[in-house]
């Protein structure tokens, strides 16, 4: 288990099986998963999804940190951010908002808290993400963090229903914290 990890308007904790039906505002929701991929998904699972993370979080090799974002002030999720080795003390990120949240800096904030940790307490070298070429948000938040913009991963994703280029972003641990 993953202590909480605190950032300034959000915190991070491991997901409960309780955060399904929240869990289910993000990944059943076009306008967010539009942007994934993967199609949106149904309650049953989106409660599986939940599930399955819970049930590798105590592996003896944990391969990810896959959290739940809430407010610094509450317990309910109101997003995800994960993190999966991937590579040389390398991991790949993610995450997602439910939609009634955007725009108020809980994802910088919480990705800005993930990779604190990752950098110094799992004392990783890289980390990247592979962004939507026409997801501007997502662009911003790693923008606003400090990452870099490495180039174009031609066809890298299947999704609604076409192959999708993704633009590469990654921060190395040397540039870390960026401010
Ligand atoms: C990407 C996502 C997680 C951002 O969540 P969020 O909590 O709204 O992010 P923040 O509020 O921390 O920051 C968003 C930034 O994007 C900017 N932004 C939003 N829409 C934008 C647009 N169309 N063009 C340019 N910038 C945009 C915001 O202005 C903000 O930047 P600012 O703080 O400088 O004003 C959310 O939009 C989401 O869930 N999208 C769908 C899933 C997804 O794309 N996941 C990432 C896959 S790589």
């Amino acid at each position: 288990m993953v202590d909480e990890l605190r950032g300034k308007i959000t915190k991070l904790r491991d997901f409960k099986s309780s955060d399904g039906a929240a869990a289910f505002k993000i990944v059943g929701d076009d306008r967010v998963t539009s942007f994934l991929s993967f199609d949106s998904r149904s309650p049953g699972m989106a409660q599986k999804m939940v599930d399955d993370a819970i049930a590798r979080i105590d592996g003896a090799l944990r391969t990810e940190y896959y959290l739940a974002i809430t407010r610094i002030d509450d317990d309910e999720l109101i997003g995800t951010c994960r993190i999966a080795f991937s590579g040389v003390k390398a991991a790949k990120l993610g995450y997602a908002m439910a939609a009634e949240q955007w725009g108020n800096g809980y994802t910088t904030d919480a990705v800005q808290t993930i990779l604190t940790f990752a950098f110094g307490t799992l004392d990783l070298h890289r980390i990247t993400a592979a962004i939507g070429p026409d997801n501007h948000a997502s662009q911003a938040v790693v923008k606003k963090l400090g990452f870099t913009r490495e180039g174009v991963l031609r066809d890298h994703v299947f999704t609604n229903g076409a192959w999708r280029d993704s633009v590469l972003f990654s921060v190395l641990n040397r540039e870390w914290p960026a401010t």
